[in-house]
């Protein structure tokens, strides 16, 4: 069976800069894969290319064992590939269902004619998506700017799941939450795996990853160092491959 998304010998430079060098990778229906290495080791851009912000130099995108052409990101939205950068993009000063639909606000026609926005709509809608990712929010009408962290996060995770994300890219999803937050954060991760949702996720917190994932993909000055499963490593062994202690990769090959 093909992956539901496979990226191959990708590579990306800035100038004199290799940023991404030859990396290929996928990620499967229902599968977490982590990307894990130092800063400046290529994790964002890499993602970027998959999300359409940056095309690659050489290197070809899968989507079903079909090749794609992302140019762009609403190309990788129309694919179904939905990315949630650190900043998260919501508007502060607009409430939830606006968020949710922001730029894809759904309209109604008073006497047939005149389109207005259906706030009804989107707040049914925006009640619903909630309820199935089991996120608690006390009131839909709160600006987003009076929202915690964490609930921040599940709005932008429920407005790719509402949009129909296949692919869900969460870049740093959890590094300005506090422990609680990042413990609701990863819940929802793990029920959007058992949603079918293929997840990729930048982290630097070796907690999270050990947590949520299934697969880590370790990046080291460009280049894929290294790939293992949660349960057939250690997090010693990855920090090991993230700072490069060669003999460590050489042993466990
Ligand atoms: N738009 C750009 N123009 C020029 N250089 C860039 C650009 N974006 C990234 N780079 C460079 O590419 C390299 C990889 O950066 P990238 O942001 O992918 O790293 P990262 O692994 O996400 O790091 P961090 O963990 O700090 O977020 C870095 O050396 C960075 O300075
Ligand atoms: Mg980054």
């Amino acid at each position: 069976m093909a992956h539901l998304l496979e990226a191959k010998n990708i590579t990306k430079r800035f100038g004199g800069l290799t940023a991404v060098d030859d990396v290929s990778f996928y990620v499967d229906e229902g599968e977490v894969v982590a990307f894990v290495g130092d800063n400046g080791a290529g994790k964002s851009t890499l993602i970027k290319i998959i999300s359409g912000v940056h095309k690659p130099d050489i290197g070809e995108i899968f989507l079903d064992g079909e090749k794609i052409h992302i140019g762009s990101p609403i190309d990788a939205i129309n694919y179904g590939i939905e990315t949630i950068y650190q900043d998260l993009a919501l508007a502060e000063n607009m409430d939830v269902p606006s968020n949710i639909f922001l730029g894809r606000e759904s309209t109604k026609k008073i006497f047939g004619v005149v389109p207005v926005v259906n706030h009804e709509h989107m707040m049914r809608e925006s009640h619903k998506v909630l309820d199935r990712l089991d996120i608690d929010i006390p009131s839909l009408k709160s600006n987003i700017r009076n929202l915690s962290g964490g609930q921040r996060q599940a709005v932008a995770i429920s407005r790719s799941i509402y949009w129909k994300a296949r692919v869900l890219i969460m870049d740093e999803p959890t590094a300005a939450l506090g422990i609680a937050e990042q413990k609701k954060v990863l819940e929802l991760v793990s029920s959007l795996r058992t949603q079918g949702i293929a997840i990729i996720i930048i982290s630097h917190q070796m907690y999270d990853v050990f947590s949520v994932a299934d697969r880590i993909i370790v990046m080291r000055r460009g280049i894929k160092a290294g790939e293992r499963l949660v349960k057939n490593t250690t997090s010693e062994e990855i920090v090991s491959l993230i700072v490069g202690a060669e003999s460590v990769e050489k042993r466990s090959q």
